[in-house]
């Protein structure tokens, strides 16, 4: 038998809970033995919950009991989470999480301290939340050298966007709705200002391309300066406006990432991917390209791979399954300054201004634009650098990148 303790009974940690004891009898035939939940760790009190007599508030309980043999950690946050983390590894103990930021700022270290003790530490869920990627990426994929990663990897700025988009919601009124259907959380900021797809994107990119990246590497732009506006201009170009990470590997062989709002044609199959889904889009040398989708956020997805990582552990119990990859360190991520691409602009200009401004320009059109207001497309590839440059004399209203 293995015995399983959760740490925080939070929206992700009750979905482990519950998938856990509603499936035992499953979920023992395929790990070849019984998964049991023996503790659960919050320092609030559950009196009326089924599992009630599961609950404690001190970690060392956990800690000190040898039977305890997985511990998921679904608390969030780079503090205690950490420090549970790290006990919980020099404990002996495979530790199981979601936690996307602890994974992007101190992934390296800990997956190296489980390679010390001997144990698992494994984190399917931190990124696409039910999607199968993390796994994929380092297994079914490996012969491959991984080209490029991109995709929407955050479900409640896509569910903010596709608001936009289909109803004509303004950004403020679309996250005021995602706050009341309970994806966006009362503070947003992690999602809608990007840092939410950055610490995915550092995860992805450990994983594809074998070296840590730490957020402050990868620059973050989220969607807060998305208008409907925007919005408009885009669909007048058949294009939709996307949240994207992105991720490859430069001729130098450093990484360049980053997560900014991009327009995203409407044949591209990321167009389609709407309301919280993720869609995630890997390129290899010998595969070409993959697509990975599904429902990126919420208790029983974010579950179902949490408690796979768990089956994996029970399953090969005694055997280290290593997820890990080379140090981080300033060379190894460069930023966005070498990568071309066309742009959407939208300026307070007339169309002449963008024209002479930037050569050769595809305009655009919405209804009800005021006068003195002009967007488009550039037609060829240019470098933030090149952009900024030829839009010094311009009023820019939004300036946003154009997906290949
Ligand atoms: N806040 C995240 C999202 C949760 O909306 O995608 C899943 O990581």
């Amino acid at each position: 038998m293995v015995n399983v303790a959760i740490l925080g009974f939070g929206t992700v940690g009750s979905g482990v809970a519950e998938v856990l004891t509603g499936h035992e009898r499953s979920i023992a035939r395929k790990a070849d033995g019984l998964v049991k939940l023996k503790y659960i760790l919050d320092v609030r009190d559950f009196p009326n919950s089924p599992f009630a007599p599961l609950f404690v508030k001190d970690f060392s309980v956990i800690e000190s009991d040898p039977d305890v043999d997985i511990v998921v950690e679904t608390i969030g946050g780079a503090t205690v989470a950490l420090d549970f983390t790290r006990r919980a590894l020099e404990a002996g103990k495979s530790v199981v999480t979601s936690n996307k930021e602890l994974v992007a700022t101190h992934g390296y270290e800990l997956t190296q301290l489980a390679r010390e003790k001997g144990v698992c530490y494994l984190f399917e869920a931190s990124v696409g939340g039910g999607i199968p990627i993390i796994r994929p990426l380092s297994q079914c994929l490996a012969a491959n050298e991984i080209l490029e990663i991109y995709g929407i990897l955050n479900g409640t700025t896509n569910y903010i966007l596709t608001r936009m988009i289909r109803a004509g919601l303004s950004f403020e009124q679309a996250l005021k709705e995602a706050q009341e259907k309970g994806y966006a959380e009362r503070d947003p900021s992690a999602d809608v200002e990007g840092h939410d797809a950055c610490r995915k994107i550092c995860i992805l990119s450990a994983i594809a391309f074998g070296r840590h990246i730490y957020p402050d590497q990868v620059p973050t732009e989220g969607i807060t300066k998305v208008t409907l506006a925007d919005v408009d201009y885009a669909d007048g170009a058949g294009k939709k406006i996307k949240l994207l990470g992105r991720a490859m590997k430069m001729e130098d062989g450093k990484i360049c990432a980053y997560v900014a709002p991009h327009l995203v044609d409407c044949s591209h199959p990321l167009a389609g991917v709407e309301d919280v889904f993720n869609g995630i889009s890997v390129r290899g040398d010998a595969i070409g390209d993959v697509m990975f989708y599904g429902r990126g956020a919420g208790k029983l997805p974010t579950a179902s791979a949490v408690v796979a990582d768990v089956m994996d552990i029970a399953r090969n119990l005694g055997h280290r399954k290593a997820l890990c990859w080379a140090p981080g360190g300033p060379d190894a991520a460069c930023g966005t300054d070498g990568l071309a691409s066309r742009w959407y602009i939208r300026a307070e200009a007339g169309a002449d201004s963008l024209r002479a401004a930037l050569g050769e320009v595809k305009l655009l059109a919405r209804s009800g634009a005021p006068a003195g207001e002009a967007a488009c497309l550039t037609e060829s590839e240019l470098t933030q650098g090149q952009l900024r440059e030829k839009l010094a004399g311009l009023e820019t209203l939004s300036v946003i990148r154009v997906l290949n």
